[in-house]
């Protein structure tokens, strides 16, 4: 089976290579081809996703991705931007599903940034959708009438975009704890009340799920005061991507979250949720631990390589056990250092 590796920037590139490596002790069902993307491809070809790239991305069977994100790019036409490259590959993909688990692993309890009693309740999958809502509305710059310059985004959802990504919610609460809850800002915005009546239709299916709904304002104090409430989150696309990176230091660290970004086809991208980390890029000091854990969901999700997949997990649990600690962690191993440990407990 064909993996496009698509390192990317900053971290990208270190933390992909101890997962290849993790990957090639568990199975030699898997090739390999590479492709720049994000502030790296539009250095070297002036496109951050260009063409040859997101052909190896519609060819493979999967795609085990780094991070994007290039201070060097900040001031580069929208367009041109490193962030447009993952946008990009999650719409042309429709990659709308974006699974984000968060579980604290025990060994962590005192990286949490929460008391260690609160923090090891945390075990739930935050739900997001990828394709749609203020990322992909309609934007621009303008002129007010009286001369000003302002900006601005559309949010939107269409039914149909909220059924799919409900869909996901409730089938992944059915396999896990038997709790949705939805969240949105229903109390302000139109697109959110769309969003919660839509959620509410589909309940009638899923008759075995206990749903629930959640102001988004809300929900960021509960994931802090009492985050073991939580089973499954269902969320839009802007929602998901900031309670994810909460939910990440509530679990520990930012540095142990990986997610899964797949269409209807389980077909899918995989990625560690932190970013490109350019004030660290090069240093060996990224933990390599959340992409090396999104490579056991690819094999999971994408490539029907479960026993794999449990494999990896276990490792990294046991290599936590035994010690191994990025400075994320509070710790001093580099990453390839990390990547050593898993490979021993493997
Ligand atoms: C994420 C990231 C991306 C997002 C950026 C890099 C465009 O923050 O995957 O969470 O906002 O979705
Ligand atoms: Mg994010």
């Amino acid at each position: 089976m064909l993996i496009a590796l698509l390192p990317g920037d900053g971290i990208g590139p270190e933390v992909v290579e101890q997962a290849v490596r993790v990957l090639n002790v568990v199975t030699d069902k898997l090739t390999y081809e590479s492709a720049p993307v994000g502030g790296a491809a539009y250095k070297a070809q002036g496109h951050p996703l260009p063409a040859a790239t997101l052909d190896l991305a519609k060819r493979a069977d999967a795609i085990l991705f780094g991070a994007v994100g290039d201070p060097d790019c900040d001031k580069l036409e929208r367009h041109l931007r490193p962030e447009q490259a993952i946008l990009g590959l999650r719409k042309e993909l429709a990659l709308f599903a974006n699974l984000r688990p968060a579980k604290l692993f025990p060994e962590l309890a005192d990286a949490s940034a929460l008391r260690p009693e609160v923090a090891t309740q945390i075990d739930m999958v935050i739900v997001r959708e990828l394709n749609g809502d203020v990322y992909f509305g309609e934007k621009g710059m303008r002129t007010t009438a009286s001369g000003l310059r302002e900006g601005y985004d559309i949010m939107s959802y269409d039914e149909a975009e909220v059924r799919r990504i409900a869909r996901v919610g409730f089938e992944t609460a059915q396999a896990r704890g038997g709790k949705l809850c939805s969240v949105d800002k229903a109390n302000v915005l139109e697109t959110s009340q769309l969003w919660r009546d839509v959620v509410i239709e589909m309940s009638a299916d899923f008759p075995d799920v206990e749903l629930s709904h959640m102001y988004v304002d809300n929900c960021a104090m509960q994931l802090v005061r009492n985050p073991g409430q939580f089973d499954v989150i269902v969320t839009g696309n802007l929602f998901g991507d900031i309670l994810s990176d909460q939910a990440s230091m509530c679990a520990g660290s930012i540095g142990m979250l990986p997610s899964a970004s797949l269409d209807d086809q389980q077909k899918g991208l995989y990625e560690p949720i932190h970013g490109s980390a350019p004030d660290i890029a090069g240093q060996g000091k990224a933990n390599p631990l959340a992409t090396i854990l999104s490579a056991a969901m690819m094999l999971r999700y994408s490539l029907g390589l479960p026993d794999e997949a449990d494999r990896i997990e276990a490792a990294v649990a046991k290599a936590l056990a035994g010690g191994a600690r990025s400075p994320d962690l509070g710790g001093t191993m580099t990453t390839a250092q990390m990547g050593d440990a898993v490979l021993a407990a493997l």
